[in-house]
């Protein structure tokens, strides 16, 4: 299964991958992700990136293409992968058709997380992290079962993101409507795109996510 998540910031398109590698065992390419390990590993590509996503701003085509078109080739990306955040341009979009043609391989969707503005900004603003294996909680909606300790290893060390504070929330989602929702029409053209409600529950919008897949 090859699939991609679109949808503006704070739609769950995170919390959904994390639980579609649990349940399908393929990886999540997070563009996201990749880069602020990048910027945390101090590297050429995150020196370049910091400032722009500390502004809620896109990082150039150029670089994430790159990066995206290298993480393909690794071998755990032979048997299918999410694409969480990426492509996020027109640009993207086609140098994205381009590099799974040379490397036969075809998407089986594109699913849309729907979910209105008011909401995305609650969602970004109670998101938080653990430090250790990067699963994704939030302070009412996604708490772990113990407080202050992560449900997946155990740590009790959590991250905030820089770019969570409203002022740059509200220039994401400015270049979410100008430079990513041209894909909704890109893809709806192909066939590919697949309407889901993000602002049902967490399990519901698996449950959405599971009836579209199995329906392929
Ligand atoms: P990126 O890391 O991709 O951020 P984003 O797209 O802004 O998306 P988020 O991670 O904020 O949200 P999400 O949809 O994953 O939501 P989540 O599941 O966490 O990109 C960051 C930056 O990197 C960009 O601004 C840009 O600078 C750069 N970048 C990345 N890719 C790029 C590219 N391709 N091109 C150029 N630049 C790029 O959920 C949010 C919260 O809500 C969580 O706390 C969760 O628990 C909660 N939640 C989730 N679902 C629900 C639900 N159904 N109900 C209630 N709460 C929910």
């Amino acid at each position: 299964m090859r699939l991609i998540l679109l949808g503006p910031p704070g739609a769950g398109k995170g919390t959904q991958a994390q639980r579609l590698v649990d349940e399908h065992g393929i990886p999540q390419l997070s563009t996201g992700d990749m880069l602020r390990s990048a910027v945390a590993g101090g590297t050429e590509v995150g020196l370049r990136a910091k400032a722009v996503m500390d502004a809620g701003k896109l990082v150039s085509d150029d670089i994430v293409n790159a990066i995206v078109s290298e993480r393909l080739d690794q071998p755990d990306c032979q048997a299918g992968f999410i694409l969480d955040g990426f492509p996020r341009t027109l640009v993207q979009a086609d140098a994205t058709e381009k590099m799974l043609a040379s490397k036969n391989m075809a998407l089986s969707c594109v699913l849309e997380l729907r979910v209105d503005d008011d909401v995305l900004v609650d969602r970004i603003g109670g998101r938080y992290t653990c430090a250790n294996c990067g699963a994704g909680y939030h302070d009412e909606n996604l708490k772990p079962a113990t407080e202050g300790v992560c449900d997946k290893c155990g740590s009790t060390e959590f991250n905030r993101r820089p770019d969570d504070n409203p002022e740059t929330v509200r220039t994401r989602l400015q270049a979410y409507y100008k430079e990513t929702s041209p894909l909704l029409g890109y893809y709806y053209a192909k066939g590919l795109l697949k309407p889901v409600d993000g602002m049902a529950k967490i399990d519901a919008v698996t449950a959405q996510i599971d009836d579209v897949l199995s329906s392929l």
